[in-house]
């Protein structure tokens, strides 16, 4: 199976950044096999970029870094899945930043999930743990699992199980966001499993196995290979080193040896 690596911009590049970075990614990305790039530029940066591309090839997406889940209305500010639909091919979910400076809940958030999935948008749900949920002896915290399988199991509600295949499941502990210090992938492989099993728990194996997970907080050049190794993770979401195209470019080069 195609490894999957996501590029969060965040609210990093301007507009004349954002064109040259997303030309560079696809003239170096255009002929990569083996690999599926998902690039989040910020939401307003979207159509210049599908503008200025004219043909995508067929293993490179545009993602939202977010959506509002009603259609139209009186929501300011805000831009729906319905408006992005013919523009994302994917869209970030629930994103640790959005749940902590814009207040969003597991309620809100299964919405965004539903709209997403409603407008033939595909969802990547980000979920992770505040502290790090496995002390040095191997064992859970049961507080910090039960949150994330809280944002898990929420976030899926009401999601259709033949939509399954369409959703991605971001595992992004949040210590390990931005900060330098990546969870490691034994300590990720084992979160990935527990989540599994709780998904399969609700849901049955057949619909849950078909939920794809990938890593994300603090991955680099160097350590993208240590997790695209395993199976069970199936790719990474990237965030500061996305905005350089070298650091992004090679590593769905790894991702591209490894799958
Ligand atoms: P980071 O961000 O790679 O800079 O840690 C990841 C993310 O927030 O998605």
């Amino acid at each position: 199976m195609n490894k999957l690596i996501v590029g969060n911009w965040k609210m990093y590049p301007t507009l004349s950044d954002s064109l040259v970075l997303a030309a560079s990614l696809k003239r170096s990305l255009e002929d990569i096999n083996g690999v599926e790039v998902v690039l989040a530029p910020p939401t307003a940066w979207l159509v210049p970029i599908a503008e200025s591309w004219r043909h995508k090839p067929q293993h490179i997406s545009l993602a939202a870094q977010n959506v509002w889940p009603n259609d139209q209305g009186a929501y300011t500010g805000e831009v729906s899945a319905y408006m992005l639909r013919n523009i994302v091919q994917y869209a970030i979910v629930g994103h640790s930043e959005r749940r902590e400076y814009a207040g969003e809940d597991n309620d809100l958030i299964h919405q965004k999930m539903q709209a997403c999935l409603q407008w033939g948008i595909k969802p990547i749900l980000c979920v992770g743990e505040n502290k790090r949920m496995i002390d040095s002896e191997g064992v859970f915290d049961a507080y910090q699992l039960g949150k994330v399988v809280e944002q898990l199991l929420e976030g899926m509600n009401a999601v259709k199980k033949d939509n399954f295949d369409k959703v991605t499941v971001a595992y992004e502990p949040i210590f390990a966001i931005g900060t330098g210090e990546a969870a490691t992938p034994e300590y990720t492989l084992r979160v990935i499993t527990k989540l599994k099993e709780k998904l399969t728990d609700k849901f049955g194996e057949g619909p849950a196995g078909m939920v794809r997970f990938i890593y994300g907080g603090s991955v680099t050049t160097t350590n993208a290979a240590e997790y695209l190794r395993y199976p069970d993770i199936a790719g990474l979401l990237a965030g500061g080193i996305s905005v350089k195209a070298q650091d992004f470019i090679k590593v769905c080069q790894i991702a591209s040896k490894i799958s």
